[in-house]
């Protein structure tokens, strides 16, 4: 139970689909975490019969994760947990802010390998060619793997799996535009 208002941190499309009402916005990073495509994608960016693939967490000591943390009110958790639902549970950890000193106190949704939505490693190849044909709800899994690249460009971050991936897809559209 969330009593009050609270930091939660998104590393995925909660960085540019911004839903929510939020009291503040902050650049920041998590330490410990890093970002991987393992997760199944049934309700947003793919379907229950051709999931979609998106960003979970996996731990690596000495890991950081570049984001942007939202200060929410309790209620915001409603809406969040919803939907966040297909496989990610909430996980309290330190998140530092730019430009302030301590961290905070704060949330994630991480999506870990025993929900039943979780796909797991593939190689970056595997990877890129499920996300360019995957489709859903939310629209299609190329489109959250590009908002994704550009909002992590936005921040000045670079993360070598989300490139290698936007790289790859932006490879396999270009080849299917080819006569
Ligand atoms: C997040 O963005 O923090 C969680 C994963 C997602 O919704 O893409």
């Amino acid at each position: 139970m969330i009593a009050e208002p609270t930091w939660v941190f998104g590393y995925g499309s909660l960085i540019y689909k911004v839903d929510f009402p939020y009291l503040e916005r902050r650049n920041a990073t998590i330490e410990g975490w890093e970002r991987r495509f393992w997760q199944g994608s049934h309700d947003h960016r793919g379907t229950p019969e051709a999931p979609g693939r998106v960003v979970t967490l996996i731990e690596v000591p000495g890991a950081r994760c570049r984001g942007v943390a939202y200060r929410v009110e309790p209620v915001v958790f409603e809406h969040l947990d919803h939907r966040e639902k297909n496989g990610y549970d909430r996980h309290r950890l330190p998140v530092r802010l730019d430009g302030a000193g301590e961290p905070v106190d704060g949330l994630i949704y991480v999506a870990r390998p025993d929900n039943p939505a979780f796909l797991g490693p593939a190689s970056l190849d595997e990877l890129a060619a499920h996300i360019n044909e995957a489709q859903g709800p939310s629209g299609s899994n190329r489109d959250y793997l590009l908002a994704l690249a550009e909002a992590l460009h936005g921040l000045d971050s670079f993360d070598p799996h989300v490139h290698a991936l936007a790289e790859r897809v932006d490879a396999l559209v270009a080849a299917a535009g080819t006569p």
